[in-house]
């Protein structure tokens, strides 16, 4: 059971200005920001990032989408962070996510579904390492991880 997970706001999310509050949604929820910021993908980041989605028929669409405005891209931490994070933001298509849960406020569609989150403590890691060197990652007391 590991104790961080990787979450990106997604540019639909951005363009309609939910980023604030899905970041206070997280930081209510108990979660600490262990590193955060504002970027654009590149189509060839994006393209690396969902990998394991390239046969996928959406791979295509998925990562235009992903590259098309800024993300805001965060490693959180909390005990059992993958499986709480996942809770907190419902099932991938926002018609099947529970009541209060991001992706049913904040979702557009399958696709646009607010936010990413990390599923399983190995990806946790790989994905937050694709995104931030050690020296950008803190520990709750301010300490460098
Ligand atoms: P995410 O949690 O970022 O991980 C993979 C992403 O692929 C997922 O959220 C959605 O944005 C996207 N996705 C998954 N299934 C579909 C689908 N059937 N059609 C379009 N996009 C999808």
């Amino acid at each position: 059971m590991g104790n961080i997970t990787f979450t990106m706001v997604k540019p639909t999310a951005m363009r309609k200005g939910f980023a604030t509050k899905i970041l206070a949604k997280i930081t209510d929820a108990g979660f600490k920001i262990q590193a955060l910021k504002m970027m654009q993908l590149s189509k060839v980041q994006a393209e690396k990032f969902y990998e394991v989605h390239k046969e996928r028929p959406f791979y295509g669409e998925l990562t235009d989408f992903m590259s098309s405005g800024p993300i805001i891209a965060a490693i959180l931490e909390k005990e059992n962070a993958v499986e709480e994070y996942r809770k907190l933001i419902g099932a991938t298509n926002p018609e099947n996510a529970e009541e209060g849960t991001i992706r049913k406020m904040y979702a557009t569609n399958i696709q646009e579904n607010a936010v990413h989150g990390s599923d399983s403590d190995e990806n946790a890691e790989t994905e937050a390492t694709f995104f931030f060197p050690k020296n950008e990652r803190f520990t709750d007391d301010g300490k460098l991880v």
